[in-house]
């Protein structure tokens, strides 16, 4: 075999395994009528490999294992906080460091510190639990992403930028009082995984702040971001994955994370910043949703695993196996002629639903039947992020029609090996060669929050 460029391995060896079950498809199709078609809603003991999220699925290392037996569970001034607190530090370098249970504990918190109601928060592209928290706190969310975003087969290598222009229309229109915040999520996950530029980043936090408007920082894949960025931004192929992360953290003036992600962890988030007068207000609000300041609804090990997950992360060679694995993946469908979101995004292959099942109109929910589909061929679970997950507009109640209508076949961090993307890619291309025989989908039961997670769905 020749090679046409170096190749790469993973930069560890696997001394724990855990078995896997395939099941038959009569059994799948039971499984997944059960589930109201929805993946979500499936047992994963009928999931053959799970591809549903990489979030807090992730395989944690013999040093995050013997940290957990060290950690402190001291209820207030846990030494495990303190720890946590030196290595996000250093790493992010915000001034104030809080855990939380999760993201979304995160998002709570930072949402009702800083919107008022009436507020709009300017963002690019939604996602679906900070959007939440945002509505939920009296705001109103306004995407302000470049247009390349809703384009899945634009190669644009930072496709996930906010539109200078966008966003300073909608500061001219609003007025910058009316703003409570910009958030940055980078990679963007609903786009794909698609990165933000250094010099985006460094052009948003200018505009911002000469509006007052402050920069929050939705920091869950940051270190994917910064491996993009030394990938393909002129001027960073020679920086360490460390420096750009900081540098990119140091345009924002807090962040949320969640930990489940880049961390290499199961559970956990952090809420950061540099206002001391934030700081405090945060501070007051921990304790009623998540906890005291020092321990943010995690046990001490937990705290312990995020902080040697944070160490691992920001080596180069363990990014860019994570990124690798994904591209590889990527690239076995791309080369098929499988219509995906390209460039491969840094978490996940994202395949285009309008496109793959071009007959079925997007209110019948192709990318909701074709994660339900890939399932009962394969055992392969992925996720719907198109209109279900888009939600409703809160103010007519309408579904939001997305442009992007796409199935996330999400890579969890370390777990699977090449071989099981062999497998899952050749399901999808026989897949795709009788595409034309799937039928849609109505919805039969719909919740009021974040419906993707629970809603209920029949054939047609
Ligand atoms: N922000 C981003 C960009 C995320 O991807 C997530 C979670 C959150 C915030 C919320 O964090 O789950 O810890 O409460 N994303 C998961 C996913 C659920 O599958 O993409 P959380």
């Amino acid at each position: 075999m020749a090679f046409d460029r170096k190749p790469w391995a993973e930069p560890y060896r696997i001394k724990v395994v855990e078995p896997l079950k395939t099941t038959t498809r009569e059994h799948r199709l039971a499984a997944i009528r059960q589930a109201g078609w929805n993946t979500f809603l499936l047992h994963s003991d009928d999931v053959y490999i799970d591809l549903l999220t990489d979030s807090g699925t992730n395989a944690m290392s013999d040093g995050q294992w013997s940290r957990m037996m060290v950690g402190d569970e001291a209820y207030a001034g846990s030494r495990s906080f303190y720890r946590l607190e030196e290595v996000c530090r250093k790493y992010y370098g915000y001034k104030y460091i809080m855990p939380t249970h999760q993201g979304r504990g995160a998002e709570n918190l930072l949402s009702k510190c800083m919107i008022r109601p009436g507020q709009y928060v300017a963002g690019n592209m939604y996602f679906t639990t900070t959007r939440q928290h945002q509505e939920l706190a009296g705001g109103t969310f306004v995407d302000v992403i470049i247009d390349e975003a809703n384009n899945s087969f634009s190669d644009y290598p930072f496709k996930g930028n906010i539109d200078i222009e966008k966003y300073e229309r909608l500061i001219g229109e609003k007025g910058a009082e009316n703003i409570a915040y910009i958030t940055v999520g980078a990679p963007v996950n609903m786009a794909g995984g698609q990165p933000v530029s250094m010099e985006n980043m460094r052009a948003v936090s200018e505009l911002s702040h000469r509006h007052g408007i402050k920069v929050v920082l939705d920091a869950t894949r940051n270190i994917e971001n910064a491996y993009f960025i030394q990938q393909r931004e002129p001027g960073y192929a020679e920086r360490s994955i460390e420096e750009i992360n900081r540098e990119f953290c140091s345009y924002s003036d807090a962040a949320t994370v969640s930990a489940k992600k880049d961390l290499y962890v199961n559970i956990g988030g952090l809420v950061m910043c540099n206002d001391g007068e934030l700081y405090d207000q945060l501070r007051s609000l921990v304790v009623v949703y998540e906890g005291m300041p020092t321990y943010g609804g995690l046990a001490g090990r937990d705290m312990e695993a995020m902080a040697e997950g944070l160490i691992e992360a920001v080596q180069d060679d363990m990014i860019a196996s994570r990124v690798r694995q994904v591209e590889y993946f990527g690239n076995l469908l791309h080369e098929a002629g499988i219509p995906i979101v390209t460039p491969i995004g840094g978490h996940g292959v994202f395949l285009d639903a309008k496109r793959f099942y071009d007959h079925l109109p997007q209110d019948q929910f192709p990318a909701q039947k074709l994660a339900g589909d890939l399932y009962v061929e394969s055992g392969v679970r992925g996720m719907e992020r198109g209109i279900v997950s888009a939600g409703r507009n809160k103010e007519t109640g309408d579904h939001y029609y997305p442009e992007l209508e796409l199935v996330r076949l999400t890579v969890p961090r370390r777990v699977y090996t090449q071989a099981h993307f062999d497998v899952a890619a050749y399901y999808i291309i026989e897949m795709y060669k009788n595409r034309h025989n799937a039928r849609g989908l109505r919805m039969v039961y719909e919740p009021q929050f974040l419906r993707f997670f629970q809603a209920r769905f029949e054939e047609l």
